[in-house]
């Protein structure tokens, strides 16, 4: 049997891609991607593996088994890398069951047809395997500001329909290892920042919105604070993880960098005063609008173990990490252009006129 494929699901949104793009420049192994391409998943992220024999696009659904099942028996892959969710915390309060839909039935549907995959491999393929799901930090809760930030051992306690989505995941997954033992590895990690983020999450949509003159929508007061870790360095923890990490163990993935989002706006306002100065300063843009419902109020990492076990620990500082990513939309109007669609507007218009920001 051929080991060289690895199957991504949802190898088509923001951090599937750049795992793609980035094996592929690492690796040499031939990633599949199977992805629904919603609105989130684009193929002209990965554009750049056009006729590139190494990587395969499906368009298809986590939840389809007869097509994940057809596509595990054909490719034979390695691993299972399940980037695929509905994973927009606002849009899980607009529409809870599409992140149901996939993030629960669909990577169970996923697990299950894995499974039956797994079981039929010779001895050598079947010690080899791996079913890798990407999860996130969300799914601790909140903190408060002097408490210790989350560690593998931190009890679930999910707050959004998205995150108890995911919650929901990390728990079949697990009992997958438990009952079933397919050598699965869980990743947590913190909020993603840098090349090809949809335009709908913070730093993206402040960019976009701060360089059309357009206000700079700040959910409540703006102390609400993240842990910001570079798509790249969460790019090589997964793969640090596929490679080494202890079967059926989680692994927390961080970027040591907390900050507010009041700090992060202003911190894009500066890098576009620099890089593309306007007639005032960008920060005059920043408008309070009505909070998020249940709207978390701290995330931070704590990535010891990722570090003792694995030796990973992120290599990319906040403040070059943001202004490199600022510098990168600055450059690529065409893919901007491309993702901001009728429905981009459409979400836009949902999301900021019930907050009177429209
Ligand atoms: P994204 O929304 O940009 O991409 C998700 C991709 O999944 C899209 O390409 C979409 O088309 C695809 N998809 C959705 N439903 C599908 C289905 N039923 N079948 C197949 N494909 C489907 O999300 P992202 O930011 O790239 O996040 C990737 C993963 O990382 C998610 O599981 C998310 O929960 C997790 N995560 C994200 C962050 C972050 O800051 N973005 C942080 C921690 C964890
Ligand atoms: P987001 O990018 O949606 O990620 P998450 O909710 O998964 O952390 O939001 C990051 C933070 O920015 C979060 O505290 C909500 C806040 N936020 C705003 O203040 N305004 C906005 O327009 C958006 C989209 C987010």
């Amino acid at each position: 049997m051929s080991t060289d494929f690895i199957l991504v699901t949802g190898g088509a949104g923001f951090i599937g891609a750049n795992f793609v793009l980035n094996w592929v420049a690492q690796e040499g192994a031939r990633p599949v991607v199977l992805d629904k391409l919603t609105y989130a998943g684009n193929p002209e992220t990965l554009a750049s593996l056009q006729g590139d024999a190494r990587h395969q696009l499906v368009q298809g659904d986590i939840g389809d088994a007869a097509l994940v099942s057809r596509l595990l028996t054909e490719h034979q892959p390695r691993a299972v890398v399940n980037f695929a969710a509905e994973s927009h915390v606002d849009r899980s309060i607009v529409s809870p069951d599409a992140f149901v839909n996939t993030n629960v039935v669909g990577t169970f549907t996923l697990l299950h047809a894995t499974l039956d995959y797994w079981r039929v491999l010779d001895a050598s393929a079947r010690a080899a395997f791996r079913f890798l799901h990407v999860s996130t930090d969300e799914v601790y809760g909140t903190l408060g500001p002097d408490d210790p930030a989350f560690s593998e051992t931190t009890p679930y306690a999910p707050n959004s329909p998205y995150a108890a989505s995911k919650a929901a995941s990390d728990h079949l997954v697990r009992s997958y290892f438990h009952t079933y033992g397919l050598p699965t590895l869980t990743t947590n990690c913190s909020n993603n920042y840098g090349p090809f983020q949809f335009p709908e999450k913070l730093i993206p949509l402040m960019i976009l919105n701060a360089l059309e003159g357009k206000p700079l929508p700040v959910y409540g007061d703006g102390l609400n604070v993240r842990d910001w870790l570079h798509v790249a360095d969460h790019c090589t923890a997964i793969r640090r993880v596929l490679e080494a990490g202890r079967l059926g163990e989680t692994y927390n993935i961080g970027g040591n960098a907390e900050r507010t989002n009041l700090q992060i706006v202003q911190a894009i306002c500066a890098t576009l005063d620099d890089l593309r100065p306007g007639a005032r300063p960008y920060a005059s843009l920043v408008t309070h609008v009505p909070d998020r419902p249940g709207h978390d109020r701290r995330y931070a990492i704590n990535a010891t173990k990722i570090l003792q076990e694995l030796g990973w620990q992120p290599s990319i500082a906040a403040e070059a990490g943001l202004r490199q990513t600022v510098a990168w939309y600055l450059a690529h109007q065409a893919w901007v252009d491309g993702v901001r669609t009728g429905a981009y507007r459409q979400w836009i218009d949902q999301n900021y006129s019930a907050r009177g920001n429209a």
